[in-house]
């Protein structure tokens, strides 16, 4: 049973928190945490001493498969563990994934080390933000929908994010079953691919509409917003930076945190540090049904 539980922030999120110093995190209920993530959407575990390795056994209890991502660091020790320590720099609001179809239910985070200052994840729950949105942006985010768009991948390209196989067709194989989404092979054998997908999607749980998705990391890069090739106007940038303020959410990691975020409702990214000695690690993972 867990004993412990207490409110994150100020929305569903929660912690848990060990009873004793040597509480093993593996012991506890798989039943009651899923039914507290499933309810929550964040939870946070501490006290439990969680090292990279214990975050992918943890992780296990409650994943069917995992998922690649070659933006980060691989620690070779565990398999699908990432360090998510690259840069220093803010990471804006963005579901996992975001960009693309094939995208993880669950998002985990272990802290070894927090930075000193700074480094804080960041996280926004999806369904609030949809309530608290101004009609006439939810007109915008209903009627428009949100393009990503690749030239010219290379086949191994690919292949570091999904496992599509060795050959052209084998790869085919795999991108035929992704929904709202389109390629082409180019003569050169690279792939053109493009995903359209509404702003506004349906939690994984309860079935809410959530605005989560990878919009504002777009935004910040430059690229092209909507399916027609535009990007966000001023105003609805200015309305969506307050937003994205009034509603942040933080994480202020003590080493040994365990964080488990549910990626088809909330959106996360981290504040500004400084301190190179930050090492917060993550996997990605589809959750048992
Ligand atoms: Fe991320």
């Amino acid at each position: 049973m867990i004993s412990k539980i207490e409110s994150l922030g100020t929305g569903t999120g929660k912690i848990v928190s060990s009873t004793n110093d040597c509480e093993d995190i593996l012991r506890l209920s798989q039943e009651e945490i899923l039914e507290l993530f499933k309810s929550s959407g964040v939870v946070l575990f501490r006290g439990f001493g969680v090292t990279p390795i214990v975050m992918k056994q943890f992780s296990k209890k409650f994943s069917c498969s995992y998922l690649k991502d070659p933006t980060k660091t691989s620690i070779e020790s565990v398999d699908f563990v990432n360090s998510v320590d690259n840069g220093m720099d803010a990471s804006p609001p963005h579901t996992e994934h975001g960009a693309n179809p094939y995208q993880p239910d669950v998002i985990w985070f272990c802290c070894q080390t927090p930075a000193q200052e700074g480094g804080e994840t960041l996280f926004w729950d999806g369904v609030q933000l949809w309530k608290e949105m101004s009609k006439h942006l939810k007109q915008l985010f209903v009627e428009k929908k949100l393009k990503f768009a690749f030239e010219n991948v290379p086949l191994d390209i690919l292949n570091q994010w999904i496992d599509g196989g060795e050959t052209i067709d084998d790869c085919k194989q795999v991108l035929d079953n992704f929904e709202d989404f389109s390629y082409q092979i180019n003569e050169d054998s690279t792939f053109s691919l493009k995903y359209i997908r509404s702003a506004v999607v349906k939690t994984k749980y309860g079935n809410q509409d959530a605005f989560a998705n990878f919009l504002w990391a777009s935004h910040t890069r430059g690229w092209e917003i909507f399916e027609d090739g535009s990007k966000l106007s001023n105003e609805v940038a200015d309305e969506l930076q307050k937003l994205y303020d009034k509603f942040t959410q933080e994480i202020s990691w003590q080493a040994g945190d365990l964080a488990m975020i549910d990626n088809s409702r909330f959106m996360h990214g981290r504040r500004k540090f400084k301190d190179n000695r930050r090492r917060v690690f993550t996997t990605i993972a589809k959750i048992l049904d």
